[in-house]
């Protein structure tokens, strides 16, 4: 069930539209802001919501990378696995974040602490290698200073 917030933020939103769909996006991005991932009944509950299907929610929600429908760690790695990162250095970079967390691609950490995915370009190729940690962006990467990194990161 969404919460009185979650509800008044989303209300916000679909209040700026003709249609109240035109809100879906944010929608899931507000409930995937308070809970980390959209499970099932938050779909349902946005469809309700906005006067759509759960179908039409879901197909929007799978549709776009960045809204998660699996359950994820405190933070999500977002890394490029796109042309240019790949040919400035993704391999090493990826093998030493696998091998440092024990996970690979689309795997959480035991503790919960990290989610590693994969994700098309970052839109900033000219400083490639990059990825994400939930909203920063992080570019020019090597091995040394992903540890670094990492550990601004509980
Ligand atoms: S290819 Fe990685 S940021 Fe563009």
């Amino acid at each position: 069930m969404l919460s009185d917030k979650i509800k008044h933020e989303i209300e916000h939103e679909a209040a700026m539209f003709e249609r109240r769909s035109g809100a879906c996006i944010d929608a899931l991005r507000i409930v995937q802001r308070e809970r980390g991932w959209v499970d099932d009944q938050s779909v349902k509950d946005v469809a309700a919501l906005l006067e759509m299907t759960p179908d039409e929610v879901d197909s929007v929600a799978t549709f776009y990378n960045l809204i998660l429908r699996r359950p994820v760690g405190r933070h999500v790695i977002r890394i490029c696995t796109s042309v240019s990162c790949w040919l400035m250095g993704l391999e090493p970079m990826l093998a030493h974040l696998e091998k440092t967390l024990g996970i690979g691609l689309g795997q959480t950490t035991a503790d919960g602490r990290f989610t590693l995915i994969p994700n098309q370009c970052l839109g900033t190729c000219d400083h490639a290698p990059a990825f994400m940690i939930d909203d920063d962006l992080h570019r020019d990467l090597d091995p040394e200073k992903l540890d670094a990194i990492l550990a601004n990161y509980k």
